[in-house]
């Protein structure tokens, strides 16, 4: 029997790094996904294939002797075949581009937990929510969760430390053009950055807060208007803040220049320092602002909100 899940990658639409500290963010889920499948094997072995690598494996390992990519997969394969008398084989595929920003591993985590305790009977979204994030803290301990909550129910919510996610529930119609820099990045060590800033900025940074939770409540406003040009007045508004905590750099600052120029708005997703940044169209300009950056040999691409979140088959 083979059991077999996809869950969406995932944008951060407003509030990076501010969200540490407690402000609200704006994430929403996005049209590439991943797709695991999983089956159980006679022989006591754990194997994991993918694009990225292969690995095959005894349960019964400790975490901290795997050192794979591929290990919040066998942190879910071996908790699950604790007490069964099998072995698991699980295949993955991804649409979603790797640590770029962009969900791959929350996607992952989500559709590898519903793929992999779907062999052993029915399991809940929350259930299944709950092992992805315990995965993905085999890669980053300190995890908020917002990424496998999204991956999980999918569309757009507010997102905040204390009080979890909120589903925001009309539907913008919004497109958005995705620019990879190709530049590698860590969270951990941009979330450093930041905490470097706060640090040495105090006053400055209290008052970034502020301005962030003002414009995310703005946000949620012109979201109930599907305003989506003046969503990109506050998306480059936001840009303009994650330039003063440090977490852009020239090669960002020239992409987000290009796309603010021909959309509605661009700036940063996730962590900065590299990754990717996004540019908010709709139909009227979303083929215009593609070519700009594909003429200049951009690796980039368009998404919409995806709705359905975790699939199941
Ligand atoms: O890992 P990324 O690039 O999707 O960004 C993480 C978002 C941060 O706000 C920088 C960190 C966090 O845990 O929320």
């Amino acid at each position: 029997m083979k059991s077999k899940a996809s869950a969406p990658g995932k944008v951060i639409l407003f509030g990076e790094h501010f969200v540490v500290y407690g402000v609200k963010a704006i994430l929403c889920s996005i049209n590439k996904r991943v797709t695991v499948t999983a089956e159980k094997i006679n022989e006591r072995k754990i194997s994991i294939n993918s694009k990225i690598g292969n690995i095959v494996l005894d349960p019964g390992k400790s975490i901290s002797e795997i050192n794979s990519p591929l290990k919040p997969f066998y942190y879910l394969a071996n908790k699950v075949i604790k007490n069964q008398n099998t072995g698991i084989q699980i295949n993955i595929d991804s649409e979603i581009p790797l640590g770029a920003g962009l969900g791959s591993s929350s996607a992952c985590c989500v559709a590898g937990a519903a793929a992999i305790f779907r062999l052993f009977g029915e399991i809940s979204k929350e259930e299944i929510l709950k092992h992805a994030i315990e995965a993905e803290k085999t890669i980053f301990e300190n995890t908020s969760g917002a990424d496998c909550t999204v991956c999980t129910y999918g569309g757009i919510m507010e997102y905040d430390k204390k009080q979890g996610f909120k589903k925001i529930e009309n539907e913008p119609n919004f497109h958005l053009v995705i620019v990879n820099s190709n530049i590698k990045h860590s969270t951990e060590s941009m979330v450093s950055k930041v905490k470097q800033f706060e640090i040495e900025n105090e006053e400055e940074f209290t008052k970034l807060c502020d301005q962030e939770s003002k414009l995310v409540k703005d946000v949620l406003e012109l979201l109930k208007e599907n305003n989506t040009s003046k969503i990109g007045e506050k998306i480059n508004q936001n840009q303009e803040y994650l330039e003063i905590i440090g977490i852009s750099n020239n090669e960002l600052r020239k992409m987000i220049k290009m796309g603010q120029k021909s959309s509605f708005g661009a700036k940063i997703t996730g962590s900065g320092g590299g990754g990717c940044i996004f540019a908010i169209t709709n139909k009227s300009n979303l083929d215009k602002t593609l070519k700009e950056f594909k003429n200049k040999n951009y690796d980039c691409f368009s998404v919409k909100i995806d709705f359905k979140g975790l699939n199941t088959f």
